[in-house]
């Protein structure tokens, strides 16, 4: 083997060494990976399983909120959502139909809501506003009109 092909393809190993290690460093020390529970649920019967039988906003601590919410053909339950500032807000939700998205602009909430699974994301809101709640996956002719909004107070 000559001289430049081995220092190649240590450089090469090397990377990938490299990379290894970030990407391990991410998901392990710095909890950066893909959620590894999945909590599924039989979208017929979205209706008549806890929690989603009861939409809404709860207070499950010190300024600790809980969003159980469900996605439909072409709206968000509930709707019109408000919250005090500073609040942690813990989304859970699911979809009742056909897959929809979740998308709060200017926060870095963004997430894929399909029927059979639960999604659950958690979010801060340190400042006061109106906040428009945009669903980002294409469902139906309705879908440029699915929004909804959560008001922060
Ligand atoms: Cu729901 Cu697009």
């Amino acid at each position: 083997m000559q001289r430049l092909e081995e220092i190649w393809i240590t450089v090469s190993v090397g990377i990938l060494i490299v990379f290894m290690i970030i990407v391990g460093y991410q998901t392990f020390a710095l909890g950066m990976g893909p959620p590894s529970h999945k909590e599924v649920i039989d979208p017929q019967k979205v209706d008549t399983t806890a929690p989603f039988n009861n939409p809404g906003i709860k207070e499950i601590g010190d300024n600790e909120f809980e969003v159980v919410m469900t996605l439909q053909a072409f709206g968000f339950t509930p709707n019109s959502i408000e919250l005090p500032v500073g609040a942690e807000v813990h989304f859970t939700m699911t979809s009742k139909d056909v897959t929809h998205g979740f998308q709060i602009p200017g926060t870095n909430i963004n997430a894929m809501v399909m029927p059979g699974h639960i999604q659950k994301i958690s979010h801060t809101f340190t400042k006061p506003g109106e906040y428009l709640v945009i669903c980002n996956e294409y469902c139906g002719i309705g879908h440029q009109a699915m929004s909804t909004t959560i008001t922060v107070k």
